[in-house]
């Protein structure tokens, strides 16, 4: 399957709607995904990235519909990570001596992935790479995400084959972004931002300022995943800014985890509280371990004040929770308030725990946890309710 995009630029991709995990099982991905493969023909031929592992004898049977591949000119890679780069070895038996044009760093990562000493050509920000009438112009986009990562710049047409930059896991047989449900579109692109670009947000608004400062004409950004951005491709490099600015909505979002309801109970109340208090916050209640890690991680990016619960086991929380602490300290997310909560029996550590996690992860602890021993009664729960309307005037 292709598709075109600009008068002989084509997407040579892979639309995977089956996928529900991605990078390993730690990503959701609820609409699939699509690996975007971009084949650019001029008086020189380019092929700009290929497609994950599973899909790759597909890939190059069906690439080879479209094209002899002694007249493939240039391989360019813009990323290494294994679902951009996993069909180059068997594309790469075809075409063994054959050019690929690739970051330094992208050297290190392909030789390390697949052990092969292919033809690469290192490129940095400003190369530029003839195709005849169009040139590739190579913007280095080093942590965003990868050290390796690129993007490429097809002048005339005016379109910026991002990479993973601008993309969103979707499925799509029409891969535009004025096709699809724009409810599902920004969805994913923000469950992607949070998942994914957080933790590299200052650099992100370095490298937007710098492309923006090149004052190139832009038709269209071609992202390595989900939809091609063609109608208004700005809008979302200015959601990307946004999202870069330490992003907060007006939510505070309750995430819990309860063995025998008690802590659940508290986080109910505490949601009364904090609506009583404020009238305009969207409050937002997850049980952790019934809930999916990526799209509370979303949920969090577009907080403004996070609240977690947990009961206290083996001087412990819950493993859930554990599991949720360990991703938003890798996220490293910025301005945020919280604060904990949970019930306990007889030594009641989880919330101190809580607490300190949520500091090292970068979280402004606004006030003194809530504990209640055991099953919350009248009082505990009265103080819950206190403990939302306090919580909400801090934050
Ligand atoms: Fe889509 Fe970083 O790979």
């Amino acid at each position: 399957m292709k598709f075109e995009i600009a008068p002989n630029v084509y997407w040579v991709g892979k639309i995977d709607w089956e996928l529900r995990k991605f990078h390993g099982e730690e990503y959701s991905t609820h609409r699939g995904s699509s690996y975007n493969s971009y084949l650019i023909k001029d008086d020189k031929t380019a092929l700009i990235d290929t497609v994950w592992l599973p899909f790759a004898e597909e890939f190059v049977s069906n690439l080879a519909r479209e094209i002899d591949f002694d007249k493939i000119d240039y391989v360019i890679a813009n990323h290494a990570e294994m679902d951009h780069s996993g069909a180059l070895p068997e594309l790469m038996r075809h075409i063994p001596d054959k050019p690929i044009y690739c970051t330094a760093n992208a050297v290190k990562s392909l030789k390390g992935h697949y052990h092969q000493d292919w033809n690469f050509q290192v490129v940095k920000t400003g190369d530029k790479l003839s195709l005849g009438k169009k040139d590739l112009v190579f913007v280095e986009a080093m942590m965003l995400h990868w050290p390796d990562s690129m993007m490429t710049y097809l002048t005339g047409d005016a379109i910026l084959f991002s990479n993973d930059a601008f993309g969103q896991h979707m499925a799509s047989e029409r891969l535009f972004n004025d096709l699809v449900a724009q409810s599902e579109l920004f969805e994913e692109a923000t469950k992607y931002y949070a998942n994914i670009l957080t933790p590299f947000s200052p650099l992100v608004t370095k490298k937007i300022n710098e492309v923006i400062a090149l004052n190139l004409p832009l038709q269209a950004i071609c992202p390595s995943h989900g939809v091609i951005w063609r109608e208004n491709p700005l809008q979302i490099v200015q959601k990307y800014l946004q999202w870069a600015a330490d992003y907060q909505e007006n939510q505070i979002t309750i995430i819990y985890d309860t063995m025998w309801n008690g802590t659940r109970i508290l986080a109910e109340n505490i949601a009364r509280g904090i609506v009583q208090k404020d009238d305009k916050v969207t409050v937002k209640l997850y049980n952790i371990a019934r809930s999916d890690i990526n799209d509370l991680v979303t949920e969090v990016f577009k907080s403004k004040a996070i609240l977690l619960g947990s009961p206290t086991i083996n001087k412990g929380i819950l493993s859930a929770m554990a599991a949720l602490l360990e991703m938003i300290t890798g996220l490293k997310f910025k301005n945020k308030k919280a604060a904990a909560f949970g019930c306990y029996g007889w030594s009641g550590e989880s919330v101190r725990i809580l607490a300190d996690q949520l500091t090292k992860a970068g979280f402004a602890i606004a006030g003194e946890g809530l504990k209640a021993v055991w099953q919350p009664n009248d009082e505990a729960l009265a103080q819950a309710f206190e403990f939302g309307k306090e919580f909400a005037g801090k934050v």
